[in-house]
């Protein structure tokens, strides 16, 4: 496997997710970051080009990344962007069951492949979820999201819910 797709919603980029991203690009060829446009859910805490561009300044110093939107079935992008998998993080045991969930029905509708990195433990605490709901309230996101885009996230919550 050379290429593969780490997909996600990317709301925003977060320490762990660049964890990943670095260590797959040890491992694979190309890692293509697929950041889902979900036509139900238009409105996340950041716009998709936001997203893109939180995500190319954050993943800036690796050659082998290329960051993409998608929309649509996750497997149709697979073949979309040239990619030959798909990669998942896993943070905690929860996380486990649904991932397996989507990667066994992925593979039943199209047989592409899901490998997992297990997270980091320095990062495994750290959801995009959380990441959202610290700046919100207006708290600091040191070490939580990539200190390149810091700056960027904790500005755009402020002007946001301040
Ligand atoms: O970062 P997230 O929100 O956990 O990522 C979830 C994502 C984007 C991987 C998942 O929602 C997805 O693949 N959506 C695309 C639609 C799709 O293919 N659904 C069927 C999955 S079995």
């Amino acid at each position: 496997m050379q290429i593969v797709l780490y997909p996600g919603s990317f709301d925003p980029v977060t320490v762990g997710h660049i964890d990943v991203i670095v260590r797959a690009s040890t491992i694979f060829e190309q890692v293509v970051v697929g950041v889902l446009y979900n036509e139900q859910k238009p409105s996340g805490a950041f716009t998709m080009p936001e997203r893109l561009e939180l995500l190319r300044i954050s993943t800036a110093g690796l050659h082998n990344i290329v960051v993409k939107s998608f929309s649509g079935l996750l497997v149709d992008a697979v073949k979309n962007l040239g990619a030959e998998c798909v990669l998942r993080g896993l943070r905690t045991p929860e996380d486990l069951g649904p991932e397996l969930e989507m990667a066994r029905l992925n593979r039943h509708i199209s047989g592409v492949e899901t490998v997992f990195l297990a997270a980091s433990a320095e990062t495994a605490y750290v959801s995009a979820q959380r990441v959202r709901e610290i700046g919100r309230l207006g708290g600091c996101l040191k070490g939580l999201v990539p200190e390149a885009v810091r700056g960027q996230v904790e500005s755009k919550f402020h002007q946001e819910y301040t």
